[in-house]
């Protein structure tokens, strides 16, 4: 665990994700709570995001103001549960473009398997946001990761909501270059790869599938 691996521990993201562990919250909250606090975790993200400035006229005078810099970032959800972070994300940086990554964990092996692939033109110019509300043995992180960079996209961050410490080692294992964002840190993995305290299957959890 190094300066890389950002825990951001806001009481209204603590109060969040207490919510939506609980086993009782419904789809329909579970998946507006997964939006909120994509959005949480987005303000903390884009902390270090560059800025310039340009020359608007207030009704009082002119003045230098600060805006963002350059391209905007390309946000990655590895499909499927990263799809309930896309609109935080979007909320916060409208501007953003989306590229979609299919990839699911062998339920046997644990290993990601992928079956979809749809990025942006320009992704190698652009930084990039990965999206998975779980980070847990880090295998479907760290494909997602290697695809990346094999895009040529250089500036890469992952953003989860629950992480387990496992997950983290395996990233830093393999690309020490990236930054993790997340709103907690659990502790460890049930035999079968689960989160543990986690929140159970985030994908069956947003879409209702179980
Ligand atoms: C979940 C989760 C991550 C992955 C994490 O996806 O959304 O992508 O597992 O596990 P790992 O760190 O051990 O790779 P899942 O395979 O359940 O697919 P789904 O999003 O389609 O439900
Ligand atoms: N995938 C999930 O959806 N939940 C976990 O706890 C681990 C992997």
């Amino acid at each position: 665990m190094n300066e890389k691996v950002h825990v951001v521990n806001h009481p209204l993201l603590s109060h969040k994700l207490t919510i939506l562990r609980d086993k009782n919250t419904s789809t329909k909250d579970f998946r507006e709570l997964v939006s909120e606090i994509g959005m949480l975790l987005t303000y903390e993200a884009t902390r270090d995001l560059p800025l310039t400035t340009k020359e608007i006229e207030t009704p009082i005078c002119k003045m230098e103001a600060p805006t963002l810099k350059g391209k905007k970032f390309a946000v990655v959800p590895i499909l499927r549960a990263g799809l309930g972070l896309v609109d935080g994300v979007l909320r916060m940086v409208p501007s953003a473009r989306v590229g979609h990554l299919g990839m699911y964990r062998n339920e046997e092996t644990m290993e990601p398997v992928q079956y979809f692939c749809k990025m942006p033109r320009d992704v190698a110019e652009r930084d990039v946001l990965i999206v998975d509300p779980m980070l847990a043995t880090g295998g479907s992180a760290n494909a997602a990761i290697d695809i990346m960079k094999g895009y040529g996209c250089h500036n890469i961050k992952l953003m989860v909501l629950v992480a387990a410490p496992q997950g983290i080692e395996a990233i830093q294992r393999s690309h020490p270059d990236v930054d993790i964002y997340c709103g907690a840190l659990d502790e460890g993995l049930n035999a079968a790869s689960y989160i543990v305290p986690g929140l159970g299957d985030a994908g069956d959890r947003i879409f209702g599938t179980k």
